[in-house]
């Protein structure tokens, strides 16, 4: 590590893909599943993993047990695997029963309740005072078991910030060790992340006791950017998930994160233990196991990300790949940088792609080659060797 590496902040980042990007519809995963995407994501560094939702069923709580003994995960670098409860004891039992066989220091439980007045009254039933004591007693239940206890306000982001305060404070007191600020509709925006944030910073007094861990959805699409804004006043742990899958319009993406901060580490001042380089057979695997496929325009491990069709891109691109890259593809992993031909193409990448099947044409017999096959409808594109094959071969008889 540089020096320059050093004064950055270290800043820690828990992957909820196993439980919140499960929460997706028709993202289910089988246990094998599980076991894979821990692994994969416990060699890429992540700090912890939020490995599911115990009270679901068996499958889930067997799938927990088995990520627990898992090899990438029994490592001593591994990340920590937290369980999510409702504040109730028979989630935090059956919380204890899927982690009982991880390494001290290494399970945690994840605690929730809906502390909004619509979740409140309309949800809940339960009155702020209510919600105080259940925070107390089961908050003080956990601890007794897990030496890490993190408690989330649910909908925190429309709690009023008085109570919000006075609840995180009664969790801190009753021995949370982390507290979680989850915006579960995802109606922030970075202004606003900053306005609450600085209103808990000031308002609840034992706030040193604890870390605070910031967890966005992303409803308006600033859940990476408010994640970095969270991050950035300091807030020392974000959750994400893989491919920014989750809840409607997903979680923060634990991609986008990632490469925000390699990208801009220094003026960030932050800097993740991620290995930005395994993100994209991650995001591979993780549509794969999923069956949620990466839109093609996903910022960081879309298809498009490295792919052009564009002639005045494609000449760019041969000439210097930073011309028209934020970064390179082996930052993260990717396989290379892919000229797509077709109607926008221009005779650079054209040559190019001739030249790599052993055709060196003169100017005019390009020029031709060109015409042609951007004549070509698109479904013929889809066979692109053939396609310059039969350009080449109408060029040459002309
Ligand atoms: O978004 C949310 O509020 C959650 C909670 C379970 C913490 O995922
Ligand atoms: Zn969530």
């Amino acid at each position: 590590m540089s020096d320059a590496e050093r004064k950055l902040r270290t800043v820690y980042l828990s992957d909820t893909t196993l439980r919140d990007g499960e929460q997706m519809p028709g993202a289910a995963l089988n246990p094998d599943a599980k076991v894979e995407i821990a692994g994969l994501l416990a060699e890429a560094g992540l700090s912890s993993i939020d490995a599911g939702f115990p009270a679901c069923g068996a499958e889930e709580v067997e799938a927990i047990r088995r990520i627990v003994r898992s090899e990438p995960v029994q490592v001593k670098s591994a990340p920590a695997i937290s369980a999510l409860c409702r504040t109730v004891r028979r989630d935090i039992d059956l919380a204890w029963e899927s982690l009982e066989e991880a390494p001290r220091g290494k399970r945690s439980v994840s605690l929730f309740i809906g502390t909004s007045p619509l979740h409140r009254e309309y949800k809940l039933r339960l009155t702020a005072d209510e919600i105080r004591g259940i925070i107390r007693e089961t908050v003080e239940y956990a601890r007794e078991r897990f030496e890490s206890v993190c408690f989330s306000p649910e909908d925190a982001s429309r709690t009023e910030p008085d109570l919000l305060c006075d609840f995180y404070r009664i969790a801190i007191d009753s021995g949370a060790t982390v507290i979680g600020f989850p915006d579960t509709v995802g109606i922030l925006t970075p202004e606003l992340v900053k306005e609450q944030l600085k209103r808990i910073f000031d308002g609840v007094s034992n706030l040193g006791k604890a870390a605070m861990a910031a967890h966005f959805h992303n409803d308006l699409g600033l859940a990476t950017a408010n994640t970095l804004t969270a991050l950035r006043m300091g807030v020392p742990i974000a959750q994400c998930t893989v491919n920014g899958l989750g809840e409607r319009a997903g979680n923060t993406s634990l991609e986008e994160v990632v490469m925000a901060i390699a990208l801009h580490g220094p003026v960030l001042g932050l800097r993740t233990l991620v290995d930005a380089a395994k993100l994209w057979n991650l995001s591979r695997r993780v549509s794969e196991l999923t069956g949620i496929p990466v839109a093609a325009n996903k910022p960081v491990v879309g298809r498009n990300v490295f792919e052009t069709e564009a002639g005045i891109h494609q000449d760019g691109l041969l000439k210097h790949p930073d011309t028209y890259l934020p970064f390179r593809p082996e930052a993260v992993g990717a396989p290379g940088i892919r000229l797509v031909l077709g109607k926008h193409s221009g005779r650079a990448a054209f040559s190019e792609r001739l030249e790599s099947l052993g055709w060196k044409l003169s100017s005019g017999e390009l020029d031709l080659v060109v015409d042609f096959a951007k004549a070509a409808n698109k479904d013929a594109w889809r066979d692109e060797e053939t396609l310059l094959r039969g350009a080449v071969a109408a060029a040459m008889v002309r």
